[in-house]
């Protein structure tokens, strides 16, 4: 947890789902360690949706559908979403809870490798949200900004893994340090990224908020 895990409680004891499969799959995903995006997370996109009323959304990392399920509800009329995951049991489950949630025909969940496909996309999308492999966050971003239309915007999430991009690199365990630096070089690309202005915000576990603009 980034921010003050009191100040993160209470934040998150003002937030009510009162959506029925919502919250079914939180707490599915909670029990099988699923990671689904935090409230807080949620509360964020929510209102960037609402503002931005996107018709097309693109998002890497499907997991088990709750965040596309999810952003769904927010979207603008007829909007619909392109969601890509490579992992055969949570494709699997995704595509079981969207036909659950009636959605099939709003979402599209393009089973394969993100960096495969994307190339084969066309867009423009208004919105995307980037939450696939953290590693690879970097390499999606030249395809991303070719797909995003403009004034799009691009979530991306898990920007700040729990804080330990902030730490030492020696007091990050080996296998994580990789993910690390390479999480901050996409932000500092992010950053300097011509064409886009980005926002790297301490919320849930870090989330940059991009325009093309
Ligand atoms: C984790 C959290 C995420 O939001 C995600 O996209 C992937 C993994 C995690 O906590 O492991
Ligand atoms: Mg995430």
């Amino acid at each position: 947890m980034i921010a003050e895990e009191r100040a993160v409680s209470f934040v998150r004891s003002l937030i009510s789902e009162e959506d029925a499969l919502l919250t079914e799959l939180a707490g599915e995903a909670r029990a099988c360690h699923v990671p689904i995006i935090r409230p807080e997370t949620g509360e964020l996109l929510k209102l960037l949706l609402l503002v931005k009323r996107p018709v097309n959304i693109l998002e890497i990392g499907t997991a088990v559908g709750y965040s596309a399920i999810y952003m769904s509800r927010y979207m603008g009329r007829d909007g619909h979403i392109t969601t890509i995951e490579n992992y055969e049991p949570r494709i699997a489950k995704a595509r079981e809870n969207f036909s659950r949630s009636g959605l099939s025909e709003r979402i599209t969940l393009l089973a394969g490798d993100a960096e495969e496909i994307l190339p084969s996309l066309s867009g423009p999308y208004d919105f995307i949200f980037m939450d696939g492999a953290k590693g690879q966050y970097l390499c999606f971003l030249d395809c991303l900004f070719r797909l995003l239309g403009p004034s799009g915007i691009l979530v991306s999430d898990n920007v700040l893994q729990d804080g330990e991009i902030l730490e030492s690199h020696f007091t990050v365990p080996k296998r994580n340090r990789t993910i690390h630096d390479r999480m901050r070089e996409y932000l500092y690309a992010l950053k300097h990224y011509e064409g886009l202005e980005t926002a790297v915000l301490t919320v849930g576990d870090g989330l940059a908020v991009s325009t093309k603009a």
